[in-house]
C-alpha cells in the first residue's frame, strides 16, 4: 500500500502566527496545506477568506488544498484561484450547479475537488467524477476540528475508490475529519490516497509536527 499524502489542516494551527505555522508544517513534511474556509452559513463556524490565502502563499511552495465550506460558493472561485489555491474543493450542496462549478475550477487551471458530507452518498459522483481531481470524503460533519471519526464513511471511501478504478481515472480520494494514526490506516486500507489532519498534526506544538505527520503516513 503506498503511503498517503498528508494535508495538515491549518484550522488547528495558531491563527496569530499562521505564516510561521505554514512554514513549520511544510518543513515537517506536509505534502499539501489544507485550508478550511467556513462562512458561518453553510457550516456553523467562520474562518478565513481569500486575503489570508494570498498572505500565506509566499510561505510554502506546496499545493494549497482549499476546502470551501461556503454557500453560495461560485461567487468566490475566481478569488481563491487568484489568491493561490491549487486545489479548490466544493460541496455539491453549496451551489445550484456543481457540474458547472467543477468545469469552472478546471478552466481556471486548478485541480477540482468535490467534498461529500457524511450523509451524501458516493452516487452523487456518478456524473461528476470525470471532472474531479480530488474527492474529499468527510469523515465528520464539517465545521469544526477535533471531532470523532465516523466509521461508516469507510464504506464510502471504498465505493469511491472502486468507481475511480473502474473508470481508469487518477482522481485522488482524500479523507477529512478525525484522522489519527489508527483511522489513517483504516482509510488507506479502504482506498484513500490523501489524508487531512488538524488535531493529530498540531496537538503537540511545532516540536511534534514532523513526528505526527510521519505517524499518519505509517512510517
Ligand atoms: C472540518 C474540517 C477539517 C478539520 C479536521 O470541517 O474540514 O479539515 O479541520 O480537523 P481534525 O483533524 O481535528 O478532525
Ligand atoms: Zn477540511
Amino acid at each position: 500500500m503506498p503511503a498517503p499524502l498528508i494535508s495538515p489542516s491549518i484550522l488547528s494551527a495558531d491563527f496569530a502566527k499562521l505564516g510561521e505555522e505554514v512554514r513549520a508544517i511544510d518543513e515537517a513534511g506536509a505534502d499539501w496545506i489544507h485550508v478550511d474556509v467556513m462562512d458561518g452559513h453553510f457550516v456553523p463556524n467562520l474562518t478565513i477568506g481569500p486575503a489570508v490565502v494570498k498572505a500565506l502563499r509566499p510561505h510554502s511552495a506546496k499545493p494549497f488544498d482549499v476546502h470551501l465550506m461556503i454557500s453560495p460558493v461560485d461567487l468566490y472561485l475566481d478569488a481563491f484561484a487568484d489568491a493561490g489555491a491549487d486545489h479548490i474543493i466544493v460541496h455539491p450542496e453549496a451551489g445550484p450547479h456543481i457540474h458547472r462549478s467543477l468545469q469552472h475550477i478546471r478552466s481556471l487551471g486548478k485541480k477540482a475537488g468535490v467534498s461529500l458530507n457524511p450523509g451524501t452518498p458516493a452516487k452523487m459522483l456518478d456524473y461528476l467524477l470525470d471532472l474531479t481531481d480530488v474527492v474529499l470524503v468527510m469523515s465528520v460533519n464539517p465545521g469544526f476540528g477535533g471531532q470523532k471519526f465516523i466509521a461508516s464513511q469507510l464504506g464510502k471511501i471504498e465505493a469511491v475508490a472502486t468507481m475511480i478504478a473502474k473508470r481508469g481515472l487518477s482522481t485522488i480520494v482524500e479523507v477529512d475529519g478525525g484522522i489519527d494514526p489508527v483511522t489513517a490506516r483504516q482509510c488507506v486500507d479502504a482506498g484513500a490516497g490523501a489524508l487531512v489532519a488538524g488535531t493529530a498534526v498540531f496537538k503537540d506544538g511545532p516540536a511534534g509536527y514532523a513526528r505526527n505527520i510521519a505517524a499518519l503516513r505509517g512510517d
